[in-house]
C-alpha cells in the first residue's frame, strides 16, 4: 500500500483530500498543528500526529515512526491580510516550515511531493483566464511565501531529484457531499460562507466589497472550485509527480461574480441575503479566472462541480448543520 503524509490535514482542503486518499485504498498519515485545523475533521481511518513543521524534532519523529512513500503539504497560514500586517509569521512558517520539511523528506529518502500553491502567485493579472505561464508577481506576502516555495521546488529538484507538484488553486470552495466535511475558519473571511451566514441571521449582511469594477455587473469575478474536486486533483498529482513536475492550476475555467454568488445562495436557501454596499478591499483583482487545460492534459482531471448553485448547495447544507 502507498502511504501518503497529508501535512495539514485537518484544514479545510486537507481533510477533504485525506477522505478521498482512503477512499481510493492509499495509507494516510495527518499531520497538523492543530492551530487552524479541526481533530473533528481527520478521518478516523486515518492515523492522527500532532506535529508542527517549525519543530524539526516532531517532524523527525514523524518520519521515523512512520513509513512514507509521498507527502501531500497544505500546512500554512493563509489569511492575504494578516501576512500584510505580520509577514514575519508568514515567511517563517510557510518558508522555512516548508524547508524543514523538504529535508527531513530528503533525510527519510522521500522524494516526492504535491503542494498547495494559489492563483495568488500570479498577482494583478495581465490577461485571462491566467495560464501557468502567466507572469507571477504576487502582490501580499502570504502569495510571495507560496512562489518562493514553488521556486525552491525547482532547485531541489535540478540539485536532488526532488518529485514536485504545485497546485495552484483559484477559490476553494463548497463543502463535502455527504455533509460531514465542511468549511471552518476563524475568523471567516471567504464570501461564499459569509454570505451563507447573512442569510442565517449569524451574520447582519454581507458586504459586497466594490461595485465599479469593470465586469459585467460591477463586482469581481472569481474561479470559485469544489473542494471535493480539488481532492481528486492532488490525489491524481501524487500519481503523476515524477512523470510530471512543476505547477498546475486548479479551477473551473468559469467566472462568478459576487452577485451571482449572492444570487445563487439566494436560490439555493430560497431566503433573502442582506447586503451592504462596501468600498473595495485592497489588492482585490477585478478578474481571476483559470486557464485548467494543463490540469486536464497532465492529470487527465476535470471539476465535477461546474454550476456554482451545486456548489453552493453543499457549503448551505453544512453551514445549516455543521459539525465543527
Ligand atoms: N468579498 C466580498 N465581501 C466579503 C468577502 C469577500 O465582497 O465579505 C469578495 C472579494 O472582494 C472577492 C470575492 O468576494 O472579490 C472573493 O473573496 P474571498 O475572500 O472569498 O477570496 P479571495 O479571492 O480574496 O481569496 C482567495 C483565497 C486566498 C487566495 C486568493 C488569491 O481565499 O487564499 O484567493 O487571490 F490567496
Amino acid at each position: 500500500m502507498t502511504n501518503i503524509l497529508v501535512m495539514g490535514g485537518a484544514g479545510y482542503i486537507g481533510s477533504h483530500t485525506v477522505r478521498h486518499l482512503l477512499d481510493r485504498g492509499y495509507g494516510v498519515v495527518v499531520a497538523d498543528n492543530l492551530i487552524y485545523g479541526h481533530r473533528e475533521a481527520v478521518d478516523e481511518r486515518a492515523e492522527f500526529v500532532h506535529a508542527d513543521l517549525l519543530d524539526k524534532y516532531s517532524l523527525e519523529k514523524l518520519f521515523q515512526n512512520n513509513h512514507i512513500d509521498a507527502v501531500i503539504h497544505f500546512a500554512a497560514f493563509a489569511y492575504v491580510g494578516e501576512s500584510v500586517s505580520e509577514p514575519e509569521k508568514y515567511y517563517f512558517n510557510n518558508v522555512v516550515g516548508t524547508i524543514n520539511l523538504l529535508n527531513v523528506m530528503q533525510m527519510h529518502k522521500v522524494g516526492k511531493i504535491v503542494f498547495s500553491s494559489t492563483c495568488a502567485t500570479y498577482g494583478e493579472p495581465q490577461y485571462t483566464p491566467i495560464d501557468e505561464s502567466h507572469p507571477q508577481c504576487p502582490i501580499n506576502p502570504y502569495g510571495r511565501t507560496k512562489l518562493m516555495i514553488e521556486q525552491i521546488f525547482a532547485d531541489y529538484e535540478r540539485a536532488y531529484g526532488l518529485q514536485h507538484i504545485a497546485l495552484r488553486y483559484f477559490n476553494a470552495a463548497g463543502c463535502s457531499s455527504d455533509g460531514k466535511l465542511g468549511e471552518s475558519h476563524s475568523p471567516e473571511t471567504h464570501l461564499i460562507p459569509l454570505v451563507l451566514k447573512a442569510i442565517t441571521g449569524e451574520r447582519k449582511n454581507i458586504k459586497i466589497f466594490g461595485t465599479d469594477y469593470d465586469t459585467p455587473d460591477g463586482t469581481c469575478i472569481r474561479d470559485y472550485i469544489h473542494v471535493e474536486d480539488l481532492a481528486q486533483a492532488h490525489r491524481l498529482a501524487v500519481e503523476k509527480a515524477g512523470v510530471y513536475n512543476g505547477c498546475i492550476n486548479l479551477g473551473t475555467g468559469i467566472g462568478t461574480s459576487v452577485k451571482e454568488i449572492i444570487s445563487a445562495a439566494e436560490e439555493v436557501s430560497g431566503k433573502k441575503c442582506p447586503v451592504e454596499y462596501a468600498p473595495r478591499r485592497a489588492g482585490d483583482p477585478a478578474k481571476l479566472f483559470a486557464d485548467n487545460r494543463r490540469a486536464k492534459e497532465i492529470l487527465g482531471w476535470t471539476p465535477a462541480y461546474t454550476d456554482i448553485r451545486d456548489i453552493v448547495k453543499t457549503a448551505w447544507n453544512w453551514e445549516i448543520n455543521r459539525k465543527y
